[in-house]
């Protein structure tokens, strides 16, 4: 018998005289599984898949050989790397920075991954906009990379964008880096999903699932068993997904924020350096665009753009370089907001003290402890606010100045 794989699982089970429940009963497959290979709409059945058909068919001996050869024929010709352009990584940044301890521990997270039936592990990175969390995924990728022979993937899922990548169509796009056709992909978002998670079984892949919206965005790509590791970066912490390794990316220490400025525009005015880091809150993007900033501004002294800096009202509009705007990163995440978390926010920045407790956050608006209990909730999801242990809340410097602008314009004819 030299037929394709699927009608041969047909006629074998019509020969033992098995409805595709029995069957799927009996071989621990499911019925769906067994419909799609024998409609020939799943292409990768997988060894111990059809090993487990086999022997559920009581399968003669000398079928076997056909059996299995017509399955392997039609397992999709993926080769180990992944086609050039398709889904490709971004180049890393010539100066990265810092960060050894999150690498480290998606390193570690890579070498955790073991063959099926451990569950593939997942690592989310979360962290308000520009803390430097695609930087920080596509250098791990670049380093751990060379381990995951079946390649490295990027997908911009575009979660801040009016419309964020759908989960079918990122779901297509996978499957056609993978090396699938067109006509090979099933049309249905569920069945592309377990494709997907089908194919990550047998394959060594490095996922970087990058910008994405919210869990209903990213669990259809969540993937099953296998050897694969997939890498989710967010602004919102993404809590409503379970058993994902969670990494939160917040300010760099103040060294690494001085030698990221240093690299960017040279070794000179060490203690004005210090300053402008401290001024930008240590956060990546305020450090790359004050960097920029001084490198088309050869005039410029370092001292001179902290004194600029320094002045609080005026420290956003300076954090402009080109097309990257501080104010503007903030303001994706902000316009995600309920009206209720919005106005707590505005609120929040005329808080005194570096930090707050939600009685305290209570106290800046009349709404009740619960509405106020779920704005703070917002806020921090999105990473406008980052949470602590000990119940207290705190604003990044720079977001701080963001919400304060945004009361001043916002509610400026409202009564407090
Ligand atoms: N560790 C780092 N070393 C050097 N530059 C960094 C680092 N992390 C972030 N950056 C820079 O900061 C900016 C924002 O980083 P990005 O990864 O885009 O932030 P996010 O994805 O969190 O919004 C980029 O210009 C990037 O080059
Ligand atoms: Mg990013």
């Amino acid at each position: 018998m030299s037929d394709t794989f699927g009608r041969q699982l047909r006629e074998h089970r019509h020969t033992a005289g098995l409805t595709m429940e029995q069957l799927a009963e009996r071989s621990g497959v499911s019925a769906r599984a067994i419909s799609d290979m024998e409609r020939e709409r799943s292409v990768a059945p997988q060894r111990r898949t059809v090993q487990a058909l086999a022997e559920a068919l009581a399968l003669p001996e000398a079928d076997q050989p056909a059996f299995l050869a017509a399955a392997r024929a039609g397992r999709p010709k993926v080769t180990a790397a992944v086609p050039a352009g398709c889904c490709a990584l971004p180049r890393p940044v010539p100066d990265f920075t810092g960060r050894a301890r999150e690498l480290a521990q998606l390193s570690r997270m890579a070498s955790s991954a073991q063959p099926a039936p451990a569950l593939a592990p997942v690592m989310t990175v979360s962290g308000t906009a520009g803390a430097g969390k695609t930087t920080l995924a596509v250098q791990a990728a670049h380093l751990i990379g060379t381990d995951f022979t079946g390649g490295t993937l990027f997908v911009d899922l575009r979660g801040m964008d009016t419309r964020p990548a759908g989960a079918a169509e990122t779901l297509a796009r996978l499957l056609s880096a993978f090396g699938l056709r067109d006509d090979e992909i099933p049309v249905d978002e569920t069945d592309r999903a377990g494709m997907y998670r089908e194919l990550l079984q047998h394959r060594r892949v490095l996922m970087v699932l990058d910008n994405v919206a919210d869990e209903s965005q990213v669990r259809p790509l969540l993937p099953g068993p296998g050897p694969s590791l997939t890498v989710i970066t967010s602004r919102r912490l993404l809590a409503g997904l379970e058993g994902v390794h969670r990494l939160n990316l917040t300010q760099m220490p103040a060294g690494d924020a001085a030698t990221l400025l240093r690299r960017i525009i040279g070794d000179r005015e060490r203690e004005a350096i210090g300053e402008v880091a401290e001024l930008c809150g240590r956060l990546p993007l305020a450090l790359r665009i004050a960097g920029n900033r001084l490198m088309s501004r050869p005039q410029w002294t370092v001292r001179h753009l902290a004194d600029r800096l320094s002045d609080e009202h005026r420290r956003l509009d300076q954090l402009i370089a080109g097309d990257l705007r501080i104010a503007a990163a903030f303001s994706l995440s902000y316009t995600q907001l309920s009206p209720q978390a919005r106005r707590l926010f505005h609120r929040l920045s005329l808080a005194p003290g570096a930090d707050f407790d939600a009685r305290c956050a209570g106290a800046f608006d009349p709404a009740d402890p619960e509405s106020i209990e779920d704005a703070l909730d917002e806020l921090v999801e999105l990473s406008l606010l980052q949470a602590h242990v000990d119940g207290r809340y705190r604003f990044h410097n720079l977001i701080r100045l963001f919400a304060r602008e945004r009361l001043a314009e916002e509610e400026a004819a409202e009564p407090r």
